[in-house]
């Protein structure tokens, strides 16, 4: 049985590291571990989707990122804890975000992954692509990335290595407890 939580959030990932995905999906089963009902909104999943009409340019990444602001808050609204994972390069479209939420319930992760540890690992090969020139506008080769200036949790190397899903999970369900988001 799942039951949700009374002050719903939406709580999202930057940055194209392949973390992003792994981090929302571990931290989705901790959290329905714990009883919570969850909704993970996946950009590359998206994009396929709902926002399959998009391009990476900039004017279409804005639209991206407030579409699924709107769909989150829908989801916060029916009471879903809505894990939102998503490069959203630039700050004003993600404070837009966090202005649509009550409550403080926007919580910002910073998966703080040097590019070349991203580079290194790139599972879809996109960097290589992106390197090659054969990706354009790709971000952090050649389109820019704002770093967030008021993220709730910065998640970082630690010994050069990339934590656990695991650990990070269990690193953002802890916030989410000591800051009142997990009260039945
Ligand atoms: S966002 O910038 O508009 O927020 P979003 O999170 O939806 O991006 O999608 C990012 C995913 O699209 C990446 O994980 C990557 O697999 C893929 N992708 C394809 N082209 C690009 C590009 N030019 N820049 C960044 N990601 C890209």
């Amino acid at each position: 049985m799942c039951c949700v939580d009374h002050r719903p959030q939406w709580i999202r990932f930057i940055l194209d590291d392949p973390s992003k995905s792994t981090l929302a999906c571990s931290l989705s089963r901790e959290l329905h571990h714990k009883g919570y009902l969850t909704y993970i909104l996946d950009g590359d999943n998206i994009r396929h989707g709902l926002n399959g009409d998009l391009s990476f340019n900039a004017e279409d990444r804005t639209e991206n990122i407030r579409r699924v602001g709107e769909v989150a808050k829908l989801f916060a609204d029916a009471g879903v804890i809505c894990i939102a994972s998503l490069i959203s390069p630039y700050i004003k479209e993600r404070d837009a975000c966090r202005a649509i939420m009550p409550d403080s319930s926007f919580i910002e992760v910073f998966l703080n992954i040097p590019l070349e540890v991203c580079e290194a690992r790139d599972p879809k090969g996109l960097y290589r692509l992106a390197r090659a020139g054969k990706i354009k506008g790709f971000t952090g080769i050649d389109d820019p990335y704002e770093p967030p200036l008021n993220c709730e949790i910065t998640i970082e190397l630690e010994d050069g290595k990339c934590p656990t899903p695991k650990a990070m999970a269990e690193e953002v369900a802890s916030f989410l407890d000591k800051n009142g988001f997990l009260q039945s």
